[in-house]
């Protein structure tokens, strides 16, 4: 390991929990200490007081992703090239860098890292204009609990590329920090919505139709009774990501209003790792 970065220690992480915190990455600062205490190698600094904040992306992948990463872009390589060591002695098998836009991606791509996933922001100003439409007929939103998870995975799983796919656990931890819902037919859960609403904005993060009952209107009802939740809630704007290649969202999310950002996002990734010894 070229021991660039090291664990934090209890007084380096209360410099780093502003940041973490303004990133979403944590709730507070006892969640940022017991992360470094059960798993130190993933909160890690160095002496110049650039930190980055490590997480598995998946729990279904061996993905070791940069969540958040703090120095100049001039030592971005240097501060990559520590931690896919750190991946390859966690057992790792890649390392995935944050999103960031893809006129910041020179650092990372000089990192040795490629681009792997190309996602789109949109963003709708005022949603207050966005009509509601219904769902069709025999089909009814409401808001999703805790009971729905098991279905909202099964419709996440069938939606979604591994890559991009939910585990249970963040699953859950958005569904008790956003706004879900789900639009059901004869009892059965058949697409979801996940809005959420933070500092940094409001935000659609999830939309997802069950296979089988597609093309029928459902995705629309859904996203439109979660802007105007959202509206509701005092929203002035809604963003969201999607993947770039994804033509049915563009279409839909087009038709609501929502307006793509000039800066694509991109996804980096190291090549696979081979084991330390
Ligand atoms: C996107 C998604 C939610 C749409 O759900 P849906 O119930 O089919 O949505 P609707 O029936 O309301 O509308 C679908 C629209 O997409 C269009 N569409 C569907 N598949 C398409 C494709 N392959 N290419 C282009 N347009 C397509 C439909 O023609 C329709 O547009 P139109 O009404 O203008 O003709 C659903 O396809 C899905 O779950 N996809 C996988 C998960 C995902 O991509 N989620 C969104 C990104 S976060």
């Amino acid at each position: 390991m070229s021991g660039l970065t090291r664990p934090a220690t209890a007084s380096d992480l209360a410099w780093v929990a502003p940041a973490a915190l303004h990133a979403h990455l944590v709730d507070d600062l006892p969640e940022l200490l017991a992360i470094s205490q059960a798993e130190p190698w993933r909160v890690r600094v160095t002496e110049r007081g650039e930190a980055a904040f490590l997480g598995r992306w998946r729990a279904q992948l061996d993905d070791l992703a940069v969540l958040g990463l703090w120095c100049a872009p001039t030592r971005v390589p240097f501060m990559v090239g520590d931690l896919i060591e750190v991946a390859r002695a966690q057992g790792f098998g890649r390392l995935l860098g944050p999103l960031v836009p893809e006129s910041q991606a020179g650092p990372y791509l000089d990192a040795g890292l490629r681009i792997v996933e190309r996602v789109d922001v949109l963003r709708l100003e005022r949603p207050g204009r966005v009509a509601v439409t219904p769902p069709p007929a025999g089909v009814t939103i409401r808001e999703a609990g805790p009971s729905d998870l098991d279905a909202i995975g099964r419709i996440d799983r069938a939606s979604f590329p591994a890559f991009w796919r939910y585990d249970p656990a963040q699953l859950a931890r958005l569904l008790s920090t956003g706004r879900g819902a789900v639009a059901e037919g004869e009892g059965i859960a058949i697409g979801y919505t996940l809005a959420t609403i933070s500092s940094g904005g409001s935000s659609l993060g999830r939309l997802a139709v069950a296979p089988a009952d597609r093309l029928h209107g459902v995705g629309t009802a859904l996203a439109s009774e979660a802007v105007a939740w959202l509206s509701g809630q005092g929203a002035r704007a809604v963003t969201l990501s999607t993947q770039s290649d994804n033509e049915a969202s563009r279409r839909l999310y087009g038709r609501l209003g929502f307006r793509r950002l000039p800066d694509t996002l991109v996804g980096c990734a190291s090549g696979p790792l081979a084991a330390s010894h």
